[in-house]
């Protein structure tokens, strides 16, 4: 395995320790995450009894091969531990999240959670959030309009491409991918965006993580918080 995959891992393994009996825990999308679910799966094997709702259909999917038994969200208020992904943290542990196009079910989940975890890589750690395209889930109606009105708030917007077809998300939506460079207020900036009709929900997650676990290529951890 290469070392990038090995600090996605420690980190991953890492926040799993926390995962205690009869709760309900938030399973992450992206590569970061899918060790976190590898891990959940062998604890269960183990053992571990709890119940756990998907951010994704990929991860639900990699969930059930793996015998983690899985809730829908209908049945759930809330959720005791969320393990997730970044594309950006900053120091104030605000977030960029979306780069595989899970945000929406993403934030539904972490917002019902009690403690979201995000493990990530060192590259993904910033001063400042914006380097990587914030993505932006917008309805297919309109999205033209939808594109250039996120233009005005000062980036680039770019629809995410799957070859040559529109991206679309597990929701049926499609995905701006909008290119800041650097985000000053990003509270801010997320309420703007989301007051644009047509939006459904942007890839800023504000205050929403409670602890930052961090793998380093030197194959140290470092838990924030
Ligand atoms: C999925 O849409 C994202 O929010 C991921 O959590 C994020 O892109 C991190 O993915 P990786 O762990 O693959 O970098």
């Amino acid at each position: 395995m290469d070392t990038i995959q090995e600090t996605k891992r420690a980190a991953a393994e890492q926040a799993a320790a926390y995962i205690r009996d009869g709760m309900i825990v938030g399973l992450g999308t992206g590569s970061t995450a899918y060790w976190a679910i590898q891990k959940i799966g062998k604890q269960v094997k183990e053992g571990l009894s709890i119940q756990a709702v998907a951010t994704s259909i990929e991860s639900e999917n990699l969930a059930k091969e793996l015998g983690i038994p899985i809730l829908s969200i209908a049945e759930v208020d809330s959720i005791d531990l969320t393990i997730d992904g970044a594309d950006e943290v900053d120091n104030s542990w605000n977030l960029i999240k979306g780069g595989g196009g899970a945000l929406l079910r993403e934030k539904i989940i972490a917002s019902a959670s009690k403690e979201l975890i995000i493990i990530v890589d060192e590259s993904k750690q910033v001063s400042q959030l914006g380097k990587f395209p914030l993505p932006v889930e917008v309805v297919q109606f309109g999205y033209e309009l939808s594109q250039r009105r996120l233009g005005k708030l000062g980036c680039v917007p770019q629809l995410r491409m799957s070859k040559d077809k529109p991206f679309i998300t597990d929701n049926g939506n499609y995905i701006v991918d909008c290119h800041f460079e650097t985000i000053v207020h990003p509270g801010e900036l997320h309420t703007a965006i989301n007051m644009i009709p047509g939006v459904v929900d942007n890839g800023l997650f504000i205050k929403l993580a409670t602890k930052v676990i961090v793998g380093y290529n030197d194959g140290s951890v470092n838990e924030l918080g």
